[in-house]
């Protein structure tokens, strides 16, 4: 594994960080700090809150989704202009997208510290990690709530435009929920830099025209 600088100027590699303390919820939270993720920092807790609601909501399993949620974005530790490199030496797929807006990256890398940091193995709960920020063509339940708390407890400050709408929908169930948040992706309002070709799989697979 190849040494890589994380914020706060610590050229170490992964694997020497420190060590994990017990807690997930505290963890993760000192690993934040320790990389002045100040914003992710307090984005994560209400994530992981809004994904257990969700979850006893539509069946799905709250631990799971709690845990998924914890390590959202635990990869966003990375410098963005480390991501791609870090991405390379692990032998992870960088698509042109991500190359042009490296954070884009930031699940996957939240991906491989939740499997060598914190011993997740559950595919389950990796593969609603990878996917939280974009969904995918065929996202399970537990894909879903991660992507939805993601978006209802956002981490652009304050409460999202879209935030009454969005709830409104999800009265509709857990499809409804996405399929609407994706539209909005679609949408200008969204401002997104490059639709990352996941989410363009997303918009396919829910019948929604895609943007350009
Ligand atoms: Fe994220
Ligand atoms: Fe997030």
């Amino acid at each position: 594994m190849m040494d890589f600088t994380v914020h706060g100027g610590w050229p170490q590699p992964l694997c020497a960080l420190p060590p994990f303390a017990a807690d997930l919820a505290a963890d993760v939270d000192s690993l934040l700090a320790a990389h002045r993720c100040t914003i992710t920092r307090e984005h994560v807790p209400r994530v992981a809150r809004e994904a257990v609601i969700l979850a006893r909501r539509f069946g799905v399993d709250p631990e799971a989704a709690r845990a998924a949620a914890l390590l959202h974005d635990v990869g966003g530790i990375v410098r963005r202009a480390d991501m791609v490199a870090l991405c390379e030496s692990l032998g992870l797929p960088v698509v042109p997208e991500e190359r042009q807006v490296p954070m884009l990256l930031h699940a996957r890398l939240s991906v491989v510290l939740a499997r060598e940091r914190y011993g997740v193995t559950d595919a389950a709960t990796l593969q609603a990690i990878r996917f939280h920020t974009t969904l995918h063509a065929e996202p399970a339940p537990l894909d879903v709530v991660v992507f939805l708390a993601d978006k209802l407890e956002w981490d652009q400050g304050g409460v999202p435009p879209y935030h009454a709408e969005l709830s409104a929908a999800l009265d509709g169930g857990l499809r409804a929920g996405a399929r609407w948040m994706l539209a909005w992706m679609a949408t200008p309002a969204a401002r997104l830099l490059i639709p990352h070709p996941d989410l363009r799989a997303a918009w396919a697979a829910f019948g929604i025209t895609s943007p350009g």
